[in-house]
């Protein structure tokens, strides 16, 4: 995409300068709006054309048979999809008689532009109709972040060479056609149709209204309008409403020079539980916060929210404007989908799109909430708790499958299972140990203590209790998790996935740690002594599969026996190799999806000896294919760790810009939220060396000569840090806060407001690089030039 010549090169926005139909579903995506409960994708403001339409409220979703060929005991039965919502965004506009639209008439100039700064999506475009008659339209969008249930549109045209009778439609539609789904990917989400029954409408000459239920999941939808028209005298307006459209017609004479401007608050509510009246009464008390700021105060407001996570995360990038435009978007992007979800999931695509059917996924607490938790920590606890609220449900799920404590779903929306293959599914335990590894460094991060004691024990106790009952003791004592799937899902029900096994270790541990700071809490869940202490036991027997001919770590017990895939016989076009190689046989070859036991090695990495993570990291290397988004940033953290910098920094690359340049060529199904993450954790775990130890921040920083600075900001323990690298030294600088301790390189020192402290950075000794499989080379990065905004 940015590689396309209609993409700018700029630092804090995202700038498309012609239209192009063939990427518009990707634009789409790139373009979308959100604040983690509303997502507005970027579709055009009239509608049409639109490669996929998306309004999306976190968390409505409807429900389907997951049907099975060969159904088997404890399949989930239901499946959730994300559904679209009532699209509050439609501006349409009749300029003389001729509906607007890009597809006739004479585009002849248009211009979108992603502001990361303002959080403002703004388009511009001239257009001349069939008949000749030239407009300016101008819109700007905003999904706000300060007011959680409200987006809006400023909507302006203007005739630019004669007078034009003009007439804009602002509508709120309900059930839109959405394109059917082709092709057997099933990352791309089923479209479900008319899935919103229509309850109720309402219009009047400015405030318009309509609320739907859904039929089996249960959930009430409200949404409503309100406008402010700002015209010549001749403007005129009226409001019409029916089952599945409301509708506010303004027309009006304009002259050259006199534009036309409707401003249109837009307030959305759900609720599984809230009648008619409620949700009614919820959206129109929405509108009324609204009004009160009206579009500037908005527009202010989002500006005002934005500085202040600026000012708590910004990444700057000296040496490759590439990345310097890239990281800022992705965190850009990872904010909306996580800013204000309060309590809800955040998805794998956030609220960018249907993709994955709008599952959340453990990419939440292993990619996304990392990089929240040091720059926007009030959001992570939210997810967190969201986690909590669904125990019932994990805990009946784990009584199901004849667990104990409490088994959290691998792909779900509302929190029950919807993963219908059972391999790379419920088999993959992990994700539980993933949300206890996020509660532990929410709370070692932040020093939260009563999120501690009112989320964090419930967590990590009925966590430990599934982990306990989930492995065994063998007749050593050594305590084994059989038949589990890791993060790498081209290996699947192995036994003693070594990432599996070294996160649920470091979960038993937090849970017998928390029982013994918590005590009354604990016990009111049950926990004594005796089972703390088993936790401890489990802990310190976990098995740790290691070949001792190669020298390195087993990803699963037997795995290095395996035989190796044959890369040189498998073309580029056979990538991702699911779509072209039955599940059987990617299983018992040594071929990886993603990084698995490389992961091991970045979020266990106290397990390791630097020699065991150069040798690992070598030998897994040559067999990562990266067939899933989640991979590269990981590869690039310890490719950064264990010395091989120019590979990390092109990994780097390909986590940044793995939407930007639409590199699975599936942006249009939305952003892939985790690598958007992953871009910030391959620059500051990567090549800052940034890792957190029992609330302490130890880096160990480097730089590729590629790069010629980065610097950081950070929030940890209340304090703002920044972090930068240049030449070679790292400069620690507290911005705010009191004293913190810091480690540098093992070195520990206090830093102060007002002191800032330099050291030197590490230097370790060129080794030769090992060979990702061939034809899986990421793109060798050459550094970008600075491009002036
Ligand atoms: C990956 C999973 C990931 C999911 C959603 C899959 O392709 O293998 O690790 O959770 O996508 O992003």
């Amino acid at each position: 995409m940015i590689s396309h010549s209609c993409y700018a090169v700029q630092p804090w926005s995202l700038r498309e300068t012609e239209l192009h139909l063939d990427v518009l579903p990707q634009s789409e995506s790139v373009f979308a709006l959100s604040n983690g409960h509303i997502g507005w994708r970027g579709n055009l403001d009239e509608g049409e054309p639109h490669g996929l339409p998306g309004t999306y409220l976190n968390g409505v979703h409807e429900l389907h048979p997951l049907p099975y060929a060969e159904a088997g005991y404890g399949y989930p039965e239901s499946g959730q999809t994300v559904i679209n919502v009532t699209n509050g965004k439609i501006m349409r506009l009749l300029v003389d008689d001729e509906p607007f639209d890009v597809r006739y008439g004479k585009l002849r100039f248009h211009e979108r532009v992603l502001d990361l700064r303002t959080g403002l999506l703004r388009r511009v475009c001239e257009w001349s109709s069939p008949a000749g008659c030239t407009v300016r339209v101008t819109s700007t969008r905003l999904v706000s972040f300060s007011q959680r249930a409200i987006a809006a549109v400023a909507y302006e045209v203007e005739p630019l060479d004669s007078n034009v009778r003009v007439v804009v439609q602002s509508e709120l539609v309900a059930n839109e056609q959405l394109p059917q789904k082709s092709g057997g990917d099933p990352r791309v989400a089923a479209a479900l149709e008319d899935v919103l029954l229509p309850e109720e409408h309402f219009a009047d000459d400015m405030r318009l209204r309509l609320v739907h239920c859904t039929e089996r999941s249960g959930l009430r939808v409200g949404a409503a309008a309100d406008h402010a028209v700002h015209g010549p005298a001749s403007t005129r307006t009226a409001g019409e409403s029916g089952d599945n459209v409301a509708r506010l017609t303004v027309t009006s004479e304009l002259a050259p020079g006199e534009p036309l401007r409707v401003e249109k608050l837009v307030a959305y509510g759900w609720s599984g539980a809230r009648s008619l009246p409620a949700v009614r009464d919820q959206v129109d008390a929405a509108l009324a916060g609204a009004r009160t700021k009206g579009w500037q105060g908005l527009v202010e407001q989002q500006r005002e929210y934005l500085d202040g996570f600026w000012a708590r995360a910004d990444v700057e990038v000296d040496g490759d404007a590439e990345i310097q435009q890239a990281v800022r978007f992705a965190l850009f992007h990872v904010l909306q989908a996580g800013a204000r979800a309060e309590k809800r999931a955040i998805p794998s695509k956030g609220l960018t799109g249907s993709g994955y059917d709008g599952h959340s996924f453990w990419d939440s607490e292993q990619f996304v909430l990392p990089v929240l938790t040091y720059t926007s920590p009030d959001s992570v606890a939210e997810a967190l708790r969201w986690r909590q609220e669904t125990l019932p449900a994990a805990r009946e799920r784990a009584r199901q499958l004849g667990l104990r404590g409490a088994t959290f779903p691998w792909r779900t929306i509302d929190g029950s299972e919807c993963s219908a293959y059972w391999p790379a599914g419920t088999a993959a335990f992990h994700v539980n140990a993933d949300i206890a590894d996020a509660v532990v460094r929410y709370v070692d991060a932040t020093g939260d203590v009563e999120f501690e004691r009112e989320t964090a024990v419930e967590i990590l106790v009925e966590t430990a209790r599934l982990w306990h009952s989930l492995g065994h003791h063998d007749h050593h004592g050594a305590f084994h998790f059989d038949g589990v799937t890791g993060p790498d899902e081209y290996s699947a029900v192995a036994d003693d996935n070594l990432y599996t096994n070294l996160m649920a270790q470091q979960n038993l541990r937090a849970a017998a740690d928390v029982a013994e700071r918590h005590t009354e809490e604990a016990a009111a869940l049950g926990v004594d002594d005796e089972e703390a202490a088993a936790w401890r036991d489990a802990a310190d027997a976990v098995a740790i599969p290691f070949n001792e001919a190669l020298g390195v770590h087993e990803q699963s017990a037997g795995f290095t026996g395996h035989q190796r895939w044959d890369f040189a016989s498998t073309g580029t076009d056979q990538y991702p190799l699911m779509l072209h190689f039955p599940y059987f046989d990617l299983y018992r070859k040594q071929v990886i999806k993603q990084a698995d036991l490389v992961l091991a090695l970045y979020k266990r990495g106290d397990a390791f000896d630097a020699e065991q993570k150069a040798r690992s990291f070598d030998y897994y290397e040559q067999l990562t294919v990266r067939d899933s988004s989640l991979s590269a940033c990981c590869q690039a953290v310890m490719a950064a760790e264990v010395g091989h910098l120019r590979l990390a920094y092109d990994y780097v690359g390909e986590a940044a810009l793995m939407d930007l340049e639409d590199l699975e060529s599936n942006t249009r199904d939305g952003l892939h939220i985790a690598s958007l993450a992953g871009a910030w954790i391959a620059l500051v775990a990567g090549f800052g060396g940034m890792r957190l130890r029992r609330g302490t921040l130890d880096f160990s920083p480097l730089l590729p000569e590629q790069l010629s600075g980065l610097a950081f900001t950070v929030q940890v323990r209340g304090r703002r840090l920044r972090v930068a690298l240049a030449g070679t030294t790292a400069t620690y600088t507290l911005l705010e806060g009191e004293p913190l301790e810091l480690c540098h390189c093992g070195m520990l020192f206090t830093l102060s407001c007002g002191a800032p402290r330099s050291h030197q950075m590490r230097r370790p000794p060129p080794r030769p690089e090992p060979a990702p499989p061939q034809g899986r080379t990421p793109t060798r990065r050459h550094g970008g030039l600075a491009a002036p905004e």
